[in-house]
């Protein structure tokens, strides 16, 4: 079975249009983006699409690639101030003169519907579940493991990644669903001999075909989190073209139930920091701001 999220990302989007509309005014998303750097560029133009079709005005704040890192935190600092504005992202990776640290952590916590903020990863890991705003990669990949009745409870679940926008939160997430956590990274030794015994594997490594089906249980749930564009030989003598690929092997699909790239997880990402952004207005709303 291949474990698909456009469709639940649609319906997810389009609960948030509904809710947006009935707010009156609507939800205001703002997006930094410093520098060129090709993939986010990409990421980015479909956030700003899909946040349209959910009834979500999205605003480009573009930076470029050589301003220096006081000048990224006074735009933070204006955006926190920003009444327009309910919530915002800094699209990572910064250029690597500016500290993305520093950078998150001069977002206010309530603006952060990227969920990357001290605060907002603490409430994460404490599962407090007030005011809170998740990270929207791991928070949709628990939306879509619900979706397809993935049982958690008692579940072997391991890891593969240990980044802080990804690895870390959805071991945590998984733990708080009672599932036996294993969380592999660069230096496991033996990687394979954790990832057989996955009932639910969540790989996101950034490292293109990466998980063979040798290392993976027959039935197991695996969620494909990698997205590396990767040229290919169009043949006939055309050009190159790209395409992109996940992290798990496509030849995993014949044993166990995978999450396809394109067409898994990403769709989930964008509909998961909608949803933040209309719960940053409506918390905004509430707060009278
Ligand atoms: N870079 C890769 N994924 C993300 C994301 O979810 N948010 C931001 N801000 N940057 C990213």
């Amino acid at each position: 079975m291949l474990l698909y999220g456009k469709e639940l990302a649609e319906r997810i989007i389009g609960h948030v249009k509904a809710e947006a509309e009935g707010l009156g005014i609507a939800p205001r998303l703002g997006i930094v983006v410093v520098g060129d750097y090709q993939p986010s560029q990409v990421y980015v133009k479909k956030k700003m699409e899909t946040a349209k079709r959910a009834g979500i005005e999205a605003e480009l704040f573009h930076l470029p690639h050589n301003s220096e890192e006081k000048e990224v935190l006074a735009l933070v600092q204006k955006l926190n101030r920003d009444g327009k504005i309910d919530g915002f992202i800094v699209q990572l990776p910064l250029p690597p003169h500016i500290s993305p640290d520093k950078v998150i952590e001069a977002i206010d916590p309530r603006k952060d519907v990227d969920g990357f903020h001290p605060s907002n990863m603490g409430k994460v890991l404490l599962n407090l579940k007030d005011e809170v705003f998740e990270p929207a990669t791991p928070s949709g990949i628990m939306r879509l493991i619900e979706h397809y009745k993935i049982p958690v409870s008692g579940a072997n679940a391991v890891i593969v990644g240990r980044s802080n926008i990804v690895g870390k939160p959805i071991a945590v997430m998984l733990l708080h669903g009672d599932a036996t956590v294993t969380v592999c990274h660069s230096k496991t030794r033996n990687l394979p001999e954790h990832t057989k015994r996955a009932d639910i594997l969540v790989v996101a490594a950034g490292k293109p075909f990466f998980i063979k089906p040798d290392m993976v249980k027959e039935g197991a749930y695996v969620i494909d989190v990698g997205t590396t564009r990767v040229e290919v030989e169009a043949g006939n003598g055309k050009p190159k073209t790209s395409k992109v690929v996940g992290d798990v092997d496509p030849k995993v699909q014949e044993k166990a139930n995978v999450s396809p790239v394109p067409g898994g997880v990403g769709p989930l990402t964008v509909a998961m920091l909608l949803q933040n952004t209309l719960k940053a207005a409506k918390m905004r709303k509430k707060a009278g701001k």
